[in-house]
């Protein structure tokens, strides 16, 4: 029954827990809704196969040989190669778990039973609780049970987030259990989950926090999932060990500490709150989620549903000069639809699956190749771009691991049941429902936008008083035809869920018709009414530059148009619906438009600048001027740092003594203490001259006294102290051309003199 089932993931019997609070929607079991023929079903199918080329005895190579085991694979190379060990194998688990849950395919099965297997015995081997395949993980979390706690945003005690790449591993077990029946899979989890309470229990609330520092994924999540599942009260209360109380009490308040900040750090700590919310009503904890979840979907993200520029989020509504080759990483999208369905839960509304609708179709889908399955860890934004994909065996980034689930799980909410019994129709994506407790099948058959019928046909034994929930989406400009059999129903109202709703009794055989054209329109940055993205209905249409690499200058269109209604000036193909092209608009000239999940070498625009032919007149020549000066310095530009940031540091081989990394005027700046140094490397170009400019804040003044060193030769002396404004100074150091000669890199270090800090440092670029 109803009752019995359960908010998003954890849907089935085996959550011992139920939610204390009223949730007001419920979703279906995996096994209970198949994707029919579309662009989902072959996403899904490409990362099936891809499922199936993945060696699991590779992912558990480090697993097995920390464990004092023989590994029976190699390792994996990219990311499986680094810090982040071990973090795909916790994802392929939920995947295959997920996919098993899905389809029954028994070989999926067998590799999560395989898995689990395995990692029973590495964690018997190392009789601590613990399996894990991050390095130094001994030596790290012993010096954090001990109290000695190293913390940055991305290293705890020398390790990259370990807890990231833990939680990752127990919610893959988590998984196991609860898709595959794979009791063993608990008990391993639980093995994880009680020595985390071991390793946790004689730190104090401030080493907790200084703890919290470092990224540490959904920890907190998957603790309270563990005491849904186990109905042991410790780890609900482990999981406020993991409650970063500087973000997360300050968003409980409603304040946006948001810029700035790392996204992926933050989405799954929400994500970890309403799920707590659910099981204990601390109101506080879903004002956290839900705050979090609308600051971030209305001011920071992209039309297309994503957010972040090199994995940060800015200012609320300051996107417009975001638009990077790293803008929109997978991962945040991933977590965000998380967060979404569990706040649909407690309070459906159309608003949520607008949200989950436009980052589906036009992030996640978005983000793979179909052809072969392979994914982008960023979705570029920048004009002229195109999407880089991972390649099979050498990248595992993290948006690899969270996208192998991403498309295995199109199912989990197409279809709501509501706790009255009633049934939600969240997405028009072609699917099977086979709602078991009510021996009820529903087919969605829809191909939008391409054909604007959406047809709902109903099977069942006796005739059933279901209400029906259809969402009225966002972009439906013209009036909708709602037929039931054939004939059309009286103006069906939309109810304040923003859903519209019938309250027939279904007989077998009945079909719900809905016309839901679809029309062109724009969305412009919040931040510059004049650069827009096209949308088709539900779908973003990117401009397609084609394969060959756009010239910077002149190959990357504009819009020229006086007329705001794009419907002016941007046409349908004849022979096919999702192909449109400008009408004498694009300058330098007319693009064709397609649907943006559908381009994979391609280059393309995703956002345009739009002006009026007298606008364009008056602006070509300083728009043109300022994409030539952009371009050039680009191209004088052999490497550039973004100091602070995650993983341009890790490019970077970013090492340092007394170091600290930290964010002021919205950006991330790194600064060494008391005689400490920075040192990273920087390409150079092997026969050129160099400048090394760096950016600093010009009130950072007082007892800044460093030495600029490049290859241990000494370039420059700075002294902070004369940069008296409180604005950027970008300082520009010669770098002689006996230091780079011949050479792919250097190795720049920022020298601190005894008792004084070297930077802060906001940004290094070497020119040449
Ligand atoms: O640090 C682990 C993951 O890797 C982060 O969440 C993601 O943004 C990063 O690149
Ligand atoms: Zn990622």
């Amino acid at each position: 029954s109803v009752a019995q089932s359960y908010v998003p993931e954890v849907n089935n019997d085996r959550v011992k827990v139920k939610p204390i609070v009223d949730v007001k929607a419920y979703t279906f079991h995996l096994s209970e809704v198949h994707i029919l023929a579309s662009p989902f079903r072959q996403a899904m199918d490409a990362d099936l196969k891809y499922l199936l080329m993945i060696e699991p005895d590779r992912l558990l190579a480090q697993f097995r040989s920390h464990s004092g085991l023989q590994p029976k694979g190699k390792k994996y190379g990219g990311w499986e190669d680094s810090g982040l060990a071990g973090h795909t194998l916790g994802h392929y688990l939920s995947a295959c778990a997920m996919h098993y849950g899905v389809s029954k395919d028994p070989e999926y099965l067998k590799r999560v039973n395989y898995i689990v297997d395995e990692l029973e015995e590495c964690q018997k081997a190392r009789k601590t609780g613990y399996v894990g395949a991050i390095p130094k993980e001994d030596t790290v979390f012993l010096e954090v049970s001990q109290g000695n706690i190293r913390s940055r945003g991305f290293d705890l005690n020398g390790a990259w987030s370990p807890w990231y790449t833990v939680h990752k591993v127990m919610a893959g077990l988590l998984d196991a259990y609860l898709y595959c029946n794979n009791d063993k899979a608990l008990k391993v989890e639980q093995g994880i989950a009680d020595w985390t309470g071991e390793i946790l229990k004689n730190l104090n609330d401030e080493q907790l926090q200084k703890m919290l520092l470092c990224e540490y994924g959904g920890m907190n999540e998957v603790l309270v999932n563990t005491y849904a599942f186990t109905q042991n009260k410790k780890y609900l209360d482990l999981s406020y060990k993991f409650h970063d109380k500087r973000i997360l009490d300050s968003l409980a308040m409603g304040v946006d500490v948001l810029p700035g900040k790392h996204s992926n750090t933050q989405i799954p700590k929400a994500i970890g709150t309403v799920r707590r919310y659910q099981l204990t009503g601390e109101k506080k904890d879903f004002a956290i989620a839900d705050f979090f979840w609308t600051t971030v979907v209305k001011h920071h993200t992209f039309a297309p549903g994503g957010n972040s520029n090199y994995e940060y989020l800015s200012k609320p509504d300051v996107l417009n000069d975001k638009l990077t080759d790293n803008t929109m990483e997978t991962c945040n999208t991933y977590n965000m639809l998380k967060l979404t369905r569990h706040l649909f839960a407690l309070q459906p509304s159309a608003s949520y699956m607008d949200f989950y609708e436009r980052a589906l179709y036009n992030h996640i889908l978005a983000s793979q190749n179909h052809s072969d399955g392979m994914m982008c860890y960023f979705v570029p934004l920048r004009m002229g771009t195109r999407k880089e994909f991972s390649d099979q065996f050498h990248t595992f980034t993290c948006c690899v691991g969270s996208g192998i689930e991403n498309h295995v799980k199109y199912g989990e909410s197409i279809y709501f049941k509501g706790k009255d019994g009633s049934l939600y129709v969240n997405l028009f994506i072609p699917s099977k429902l086979n709602w078991q407790d009510k021996g009820l099948q529903v087919t969605l058959n829809a191909n939008l936008p391409a054909d604007p019928t959406v047809k709902l046909t109903i099977n069942t034994a006796k005739p059933q008083a279901i209400p029906v929930h259809i969402r009225k989406p966002y972009w439906l400009q013209a009036v909708p035809v709602i037929k039931v059999n054939g004939k059309a129903t009286q103006t069906i109202a939309v109810d304040k869920e923003g859903y519209w709703v019938l309250t027939n009794t279904w007989k077998n055989g009945d079909v719900i018709e809905l016309t839901l054209p679809s029309s062109l329109y724009s969305v412009a940055m919040p931040d510059n009414a004049s650069r827009k993205a096209y949308f088709y209905g539900p779908v973003l249409l990117a401009g397609n530059l084609g394969t060959k690499e756009p010239d910077p200058m002149n190959g990357i269109p504009v819009l020229v148009t006086g007329e705001p209604d794009v419907k002016q000036w941007l046409k349908q193909d004849a022979s096919d619906p999702l192909t449109f092209k400008t009408q004498k608009t694009g300058f330098p000239g007319d693009v064709t438009l397609q649907p943006f999940y559908l381009l994979d070498d391609e280059h393309y625009n995703v956002y345009w600048d739009v002006f009026t032919p007298q606008n364009w007149k008056e602006q070509q020549k300083l728009y043109e001027e300022k994409k030539k000066q952009e371009y050039a310095l680009e191209q004088r530009t052999t490497d550039y740092l973004r100091v602070g940031e995650m993983q341009p540091e890790r490019d970077h081989n970013f090492t340092g003594e007394k170091t600290e990394a930290g964010e002021s005027h919205t950006r991330k700046f790194r600064v060494a203490n008391d005689g400490g140094n920075l040192v990273f490397t920087m390409k150079v170009d092997a026969s050129a001259t160099h400048n090394l400019t760096a950016t600093y804040w010009g009130m950072d003044n007082r007892g800044r006294n460093f030495d600029i060193l490049v290859d241990g030769t000494k370039v420059a002396s700075e002294d902070l102290n004369k940069y008296k404004d409180s604005k950027f100074y970008d300082i520009v150091y010669a770098v002689p051309a006996t230091l780079t000669k011949g050479k792919k890199t250097v190795t720049v270090t920022f020298q601190a003199r005894p008792q004084q800090q070297a930077g802060p440092l906001y940004g290094v670029r070497m020119v040449k």
